[in-house]
């Protein structure tokens, strides 16, 4: 930063550690401060912040570069009324302002009204800004250089802002380690209201409350933690909360209104002993305050909320390696979301075991919390369903975000379509480049109303309160998402809703149907149900995820000396292709310990190193082993002779273009193949200790990816880096601590980026 001199107009808290950081960072030209307290500046100067100061500002004016207004809102007219005056003609103009002004106001839009006033336009190099940062300390003794480290400056720059200017704005708060980010005015005074100024107004309503109350002494003196916590920021200065309050009296009182709308529902919850209600609130709150907790120590929980993940995760695999012991992997990522779909329609309690606490089913999980329902955990695997019955749901006050989860987005139009509130479905960058049209199509026959982007993409807008009716309706792809959606739409329509698969898919819905006690028929390929009965609470035992267990039943095929065992895996038989086409590569798999549990059939799969051939995928299998492919493509990179895949052109439209995603990662560590439309062609390099190189590896956020290229480490012979796996938290949770465990030498790395 190359000011020639800093102006720092009020020096309290906010411009004095604005001064330490600047002088913590390094920063040696002068910087001067004006105060109507010359006691502030004499201390300010005292403290090595400033080089100088005065109570009058013009006197300061002349050669400052850079001024930042740090006085309370209230107070800004009159300085830039004064700052209007004292600086020379056209110096805060033009397309390189000598001169630039900001701000750190809480409030934009009444800075810039007392901007336009004073000057009689928005000169160009006036920045507005706001760090988020500060302390319910005042004054410049209490300055922190750390105050801004790792917060965040939002600055609010009109259309006619210099580029410049903004430029060196963003230079001053980054030079004290904070994240610069761009507003509007309005958004700004909007967000601030509801996440700064209503936290505070009731801060100090609360004590105040108390305060007045004649025992008040003794209240204090049992206040605890809880009231600690919450009334800290009451300390904050007077002048600086009337002004905000004054200044940004709109939005606060919008801020207010839906405020006293929740706190009403809540008294009378308590009022009336409901406490489904108060469960699903604080439930509701619970979780969004770990999610908020997970921003600020930049891990991944499930919903990003339109935030882009601030680290990247790299996994590092180093080569050779073999596996053996005996594990159980995660539940099943089809199973649990509709777990919790069918116990929130139901009527009555499911008990769910097994859970998947991946974030696409937590994603499941959070929306339901916001249309209402009171779900506990999860805590270990074990989730409490308070179903709230075919009718029960209540409109969400938001979009429904669910990240990456394609299963999610798609069963929710179903269900969401046969609501009578309308509904947004939103999801991350990858999903919203998946195809919508699909389930939106076919929803549409049956009478529902569905806006999508161009294209059939997400956000898909439901706008609910129609009347549906029954179709009968030819998939025209093997999709078990589609079928589903349109199952769960089928349950409030009027009369059959009839799906036929061109090849059979998962059937989970039809299954846990069933184990509610609704009625499913199927006959062949089509399968159907009525519309208009009840879902009855279950109990579920979600068994381990046969996609998840994939990618170690590879990891043991492909390495001599391998022995593992993986429990209580679901073997449903619309599910096992992988473990069909694995034993046709000459794999060593046995299934044992097989059982029904809660509907679905499971197992244990032992399996041990034995030397693959490549072999012709037979197409039937390729639906049943939709999800296994990635792995599958490293098992025919490891096998003798070519393997050949056919009918597969719906990997072309997963988390990543699999088929690509995947030529690419294979190219990359040197096997030889050839992508056709619907599939591929992989030379395997035969039985030998290692089979191909390494590299780094693009998983393109795709967890399968991701995963797959972990376990080609055993048969490489250098490192593989695969860069974006943070969403194999979206299936796999745990993933390279359980891959450690069996003999993989997988490490994790964060790399920081900017937002
Ligand atoms: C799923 C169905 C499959 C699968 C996905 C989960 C489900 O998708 O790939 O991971 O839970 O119904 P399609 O229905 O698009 O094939």
């Amino acid at each position: 930063m190359a000011e020639s001199r800093i102006l720092i107009v009020g020096l309290g808290l906010i411009g004095g550690s604005l001064a330490a950081a600047l002088r913590a960072a390094g920063h040696e030209r002068s910087i001067v401060a004006c105060d109507p307290d010359a006691a502030e500046i004499e201390r300010g100067i005292q403290m090595g912040l400033i080089d100088g100061g005065d109570t009058r500002l013009t006197p300061l004016v002349e050669g400052a570069s850079l001024i930042v207004l740090a006085v309370p809102v209230l107070a800004m007219r009159g300085v830039m009324d004064e700052l209007a005056a004292a600086l020379p003609e056209g110096v805060v103009g033009g397309e390189a302002p000598r001169v630039v002004i900001t701000d750190v106001g809480s409030t934009k839009a009444a800075v810039r009204d007392c901007a336009l006033a004073a000057f009689g336009e928005l000169p160009a190099g006036l920045v507005l800004g706001h760090p988020i940062a500060g302390s319910e300390k005042s004054g410049v003794a209490a300055s922190d250089p750390w105050l801004y480290a790792n917060h965040k400056v939002i600055l609010t720059p009109a259309a006619d802002t210099a580029p410049s200017a903004i430029a060196r704005i963003r230079a001053l708060w980054q030079a004290c380690g904070a994240e610069v980010l761009e507003m509007e005015v309005e958004r700004h005074d909007q967000v601030l209201a509801r996440t700064s100024h209503l936290p505070h107004l009731l801060a100090f309503t609360l004590v105040d409350t108390l305060a007045r109350q004649d025992e008040r002494l003794e209240i204090f003196r049992y206040a605890a933690g809880g009231f600690r916590d919450f009334t800290r920021i009451a300390g904050s200065d007077p002048v600086m909360w009337r002004d905000i309050f004054t200044a940004n009296r709109d939005a606060v009182l919008t801020a207010l209104d839906d405020f006293e709308v929740g706190l009403g529902r809540l008294r009378r919850a308590v009022e009336i002993g409901d406490g489904d209600a108060m469960l699903a609130t604080f439930d509701r709150a619970s979780h969004a305050r770990h999610y908020f907790d997970s921003l600020l120590n930049q891990s991944s929980y499930q919903a990003e909320y339109h935030m882009q993940r601030q680290g990247k995760l790299t996994f590092r695999a180093a080569p050779g390696g073999r596996v053996a012991g005996r594990i159980r992997v995660p539940g099943d990522k089809s199973i649990s979301h509709r777990s919790i779909m069918l116990g929130a329609l139901a009527e009555g309690i499911t008990e769910v075991k097994g859970f998947l606490e991946g974030e696409d089913s937590l994603a499941t999980l959070q929306a339901f919390r916001e249309m209402g329902v009171a779900i506990e955990g999860p805590h270990q695997g074990r989730v409490t369903v308070h179903g709230v019955g075919m009718h029960g749901l209540k409109a969400p006050s938001g979009p429904l975000y669910v990240g990456n989860a394609g299963t999610a987005m798609r069963l929710f139009a179903g269900l969401l379509a046969g609501q009578a509130f309308p509904t947004e479905l939103i999801g991350d960058a990858s999903l919203t480049k998946r195809p919508m049209g699909r389930v939106a199509d076919p929803l549409r026959l049956m009478g529902a109303v569905i806006d999508t982007a161009e294209g059939g993409r997400p956000p898909l807008k439901i706008h609910g309160g129609q009347k549906l009716r029954g179709i009968d309706y030819d998939m025209p792809m093997a999709s078990a998402q589609v079928k589903s959606c349109l199952l769960l739409a089928g349950l409030y329509a009027e009369g059959e809703t009839r799906v036929r698969e061109p090849a059979p898919t998962r059937d989970h819905t039809e299954r846990m149907l069933a184990g509610f006690g609704y009625e499913v028929h199927r006959d062949g390929d089509t399968c159907w149900l009525t519309g208009g009965g009840k879902l009855a609470a279950s109990s579920i035992d979600v068994p381990a995820d046969i996609s998840s267990a994939t990618f170690f039943l590879v990891a043991a095929a492909i390495t001599p000396g391998s022995n593992l065992i993986l429990e209580h895996v679901g073997i449903n038989p619309t599910r096992i292709g992988v473990i069909n086409i694995l034993k046709l590569m000459g794999a060593d798999l046995r299934l044992t310990n097989e059982r029904e549990v809660g509907g679905e059939p499971v197992a244990d799969l032992h399996i041990r190193y034995a030397p693959l051939k490549g072999i012709d995928i037979p197409r039937d299998q390729v639906p049943l082993a939709i999800d296994e492919f990635p792995a599958l493509f490293i098992a025919a990179a490891s096998a003798n002779g070519v393997t050949r895949l056919r009918g597969a052109e719906e990997l072309r439209v997963k988390e990543s273009d699999r088929i690509q995603a995947m030529a690419d990662g294979l190219a990359t560590i040197g096997v030889e193949h050839t992508v056709v439309e619907d599939g591929i062609d992989i030379v395997g390099a035969g039985d030998r200790d290692v089979s191909y190189g390494g590299g780094r590896i693009d998983s393109l956020g795709d967890h399968r990816i991701a995963m797959a290229f972990v376990v080609a480490s055993l048969r490489a012979g250098e490192e593989i880096v695969i860069d974006d796996c943070a969403n194999v938290a979206t299936s796999f949770p745990g993933f390279t601590e359980l891959a450690r465990v069996v003999g993989l030498r997988v490490s994790e790395e964060t790399q920081e980026v900017e937002a």
